[in-house]
């Protein structure tokens, strides 16, 4: 589908994303370039950086890709600067890396739990941490009368209730969630830095969807949820391109379900 946004909206912005390379998070990155972004993105395996930079660069979009583990803080620190020395500068920082697997809490391993918390959770701020000094006002590559740049973190609708089989991303994206108010209370009052999320729910086309929601389950979320749809990775871009725009210049601490309603349906009675 055609973008309803001008394709300059996020001209001669650099924008890096952690998992960027497959998912969602490379529809964000294929979306924030073809609205003027240049694109570093973060993941742990060459070949699917490779495609998807190739992939981005066939479409003209400026793209490199840094291999790098967000549990890592030195892979933080050298993507996040390995970024800044390619484009000269960092706007967006967009975390989209995430671990998971649908396991019950009886069988997860506290190992298994403490993996996705590193990734999901500890995994954000560590990239956060690293990106601020670029992404703050007056930060290397900014004007000084620019604003700050702007975070992204990649949510979920889980925790907003109870989930089964998902105790470790329900607790994780919790935490992500108290970030991205805690970062924007912060940065946006110190560094006018906005910090943002988006929680998709079942989005088609996604390792989400078919490992977390194998068909038989799919069929009867139809049932019980009068709401149920399957939305696209394209609903998420879009929406991620309009708060990365100067259109979300007063959106800050917010958190973007993006599920077509699903997460408070009930069946009717
Ligand atoms: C049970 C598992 C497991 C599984 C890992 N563990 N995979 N437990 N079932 N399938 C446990 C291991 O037993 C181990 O604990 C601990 O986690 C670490 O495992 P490793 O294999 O050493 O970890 P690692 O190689 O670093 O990779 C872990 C992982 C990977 C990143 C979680 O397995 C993975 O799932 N990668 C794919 C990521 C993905 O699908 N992303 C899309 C997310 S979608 P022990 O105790 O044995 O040492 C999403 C949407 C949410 O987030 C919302 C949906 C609606």
């Amino acid at each position: 589908m055609d973008s309803p946004f001008n394709a300059d909206v996020l001209k001669g912005k650099v924008a890096l994303l952690t998992g960027g390379a497959s998912g969602i998070g490379f529809e964000i990155s294929t979306q924030f370039g073809k609205h003027g972004a240049s694109i570093a993105v973060m993941g742990r395996r060459k070949n699917v950086l490779d495609d998807a930079v190739s992939a981005l660069n066939s479409l003209g979009i400026p793209a490199v890709g840094f291999e790098g583990d967000v549990r890592k803080q030195e892979d933080a620190q050298r993507v996040v600067e390995a970024t800044v020395k390619h484009f000269g500068k960092l706007d967006i920082l967009v975390n989209a890396a995430a671990g998971n697997f649908l396991i019950s809490a009886e069988d997860l391993s506290p190992n298994g739990f403490k993996t996705v918390m590193d990734i999901d959770s500890v995994g954000t701020f560590t990239m956060c941490h690293e990106a601020l000094k670029y992404l703050k006002k007056g930060g290397q590559g900014r004007s000084s009368s620019s604003s700050g740049g702007f975070i992204l973190n990649i949510s979920a609708t889980l925790h907003y209730t109870a989930s089964w089989y998902q105790i470790h991303v329900s607790a994780a994206k919790a935490a992500v969630d108290a970030l991205t108010r805690n970062l924007a209370l912060e940065w946006g009052t110190d560094y006018d830095i906005r910090v943002n999320g988006i929680a998709p729910g079942p989005i088609g086309d996604t390792a989400g969807l078919s490992k977390l929601l194998p068909q038989e389950i799919n069929n009867k979320m139809r049932e019980n949820s009068p709401l149920y749809k399957v939305g696209e990775k394209w609903d998420i871009a879009m929406a991620a391109v309009y708060l990365a725009s100067d259109a979300g210049k007063y959106i800050n601490g917010s958190i973007l379900p993006i599920d077509g309603g699903l997460w408070l349906s009930k069946p009717r009675h």
